[in-house]
């Protein structure tokens, strides 16, 4: 089992709610270490992954700095889980990564852009960059269909795998041997996940400029709908492409266009509201590791959607072969960052869920 550098520190301050109770009906972090009379390395893995972040609990504590008890549980969950990241990050070599997310991401766009158009100029040539290129299979004029399919597969297919075996160490780890990966638990935290039911801070709302507010949680659906949108865009044309032999560009009322049109909207707006949220937000009950690994990562959605718009919009022209090399090249740098980024939240948090809806339904 991994010791967490916080464990003493969580221990701590969690003996002092578990004692005081005032929060208990904020979220399921406080209903979950009521079951516990110490807190563990398993134990902080488990509740830092289930702390939403509100920070209702920091608004609402007659404990924080300067008083001697010094609570400040978003704090120490929120720097709790960026070490849950990167201990679990597989394999661990690349899992440093974390510690410097900004360079990281724009290292792996400057690498994806740069490979992407030494691709297009052996196989197109150079100009392919700025002719235009009309009709079916225009894109594949400047990069051949195959080139692209099997560099996405190989990407997406390690970081699933890095992903995959992070979590399951994560979830050995918080289910200390127990199974808890239920029918009923997973119904209940695929609910809980979907409605974001923690960011609610006990039904006021997440705690921005001091005082409760849906946006967080509104901007987050939002983003987290435009992927889902974008995914099934790709999905939807690989199907026109493989099974009616429709080659791209695709009409603007097909379903690849809309469902594309409108993710990369949604992950504009989403992605836009979320920095605006955290520039204003107050950095006390914050991680500063955190707020590193949530700009990388909402930077690199802005990129990859916005470049996807602007193909859309201009693929009958003169740059479509540039914008094709820079959209290609931060999605590239999008998805070799997943498993050592701020992506892997969604997973070790729908983890934490189950466990929660697990131990709450009782034996
Ligand atoms: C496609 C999948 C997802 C994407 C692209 C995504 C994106 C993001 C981004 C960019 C942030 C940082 C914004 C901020 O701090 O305000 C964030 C935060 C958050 N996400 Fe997600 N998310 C995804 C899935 C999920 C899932 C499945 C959950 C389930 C509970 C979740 C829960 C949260 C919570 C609670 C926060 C705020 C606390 C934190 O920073 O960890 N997300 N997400
Ligand atoms: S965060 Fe503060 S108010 Fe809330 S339960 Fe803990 S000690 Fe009590
Ligand atoms: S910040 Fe919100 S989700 Fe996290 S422990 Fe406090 S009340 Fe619960």
């Amino acid at each position: 089992m991994l010791e967490l550098d916080l464990t003493a520190e969580l221990d701590r301050q969690l003996s002092v709610c578990n004692a005081c109770r005032y929060c208990e009906g904020f979220c399921a972090v406080f209903g979950a270490a009521q079951l516990r009379t110490a807190i563990g390395s398993g134990d902080v893995a488990y509740l830092a992954n289930l702390c939403h972040d509100c920070r209702m609990c920091y608004d609402a504590c007659m404990f924080t700095p300067p008083h001697e008890f010094a609570i400040n549980i978003p704090a120490a969950m929120t720097e709790a889980r960026v070490q849950t990241y990167e201990r679990y990050g597989t394999p661990p070599v690349l899992a440093r990564m974390i510690r410097a997310p900004r360079r990281g991401a724009l290292v792996a766009v400057l690498a994806g852009v740069t490979i992407v158009a030494l691709a297009v100029t052996f196989s197109a040539g150079a100009a392919a960059l700025w002719t235009p290129q009309l009709g079916p299979g225009a894109f594949y004029r400047v990069l051949p269909y195959a080139a692209m399919v099997v560099s996405a597969l190989a990407l997406a297919l390690f970081g699933l795998v890095c992903i995959a075996l992070g979590a399951r160490r994560y979830a050995r780890d918080i289910g200390a041997g127990e199974r808890f990966a239920t029918p009923a638990a997973l119904r209940t935290a695929l609910r809980d996940a979907l409605s974001l039911r923690y960011l609610k801070g006990g039904g006021a709302g997440c705690y921005d400029q001091s005082r409760g507010s849906g946006r967080r949680r509104f901007f987050h659906a939002l983003v987290f709908w435009g992927v889902l949108a974008d995914f099934a865009a790709t999905t939807s044309a690989a199907v026109l492409q493989e099974f009616l032999h429709a080659l791209p560009p695709y009409p603007y009322w097909s379903v690849p266009v809309v469902l594309g049109t409108g993710g990369g909207v949604a992950i504009v707006v989403g992605a836009a509201g979320l920095i605006a949220v955290k520039v204003r937000s107050d950095p006390r009950p914050a991680s500063t590791r955190m707020i590193a690994l949530d700009y990388a990562f909402l930077g690199l959605l802005e990129l990859v959607a916005s470049t996807g718009l602007a193909l859309l919009a201009l693929r009958s022209t003169s740059v479509m072969g540039a914008l094709l090399v820079l959209h290609l090249g931060a999605v590239a740098g999008l998805f070799a960052t997943a498993p050592y980024g701020k992506f892997v939240h969604a997973v070790y948090r729908v983890v934490a869920l189950v466990k929660n809806a697990h131990e709450q339904a009782g034996p």
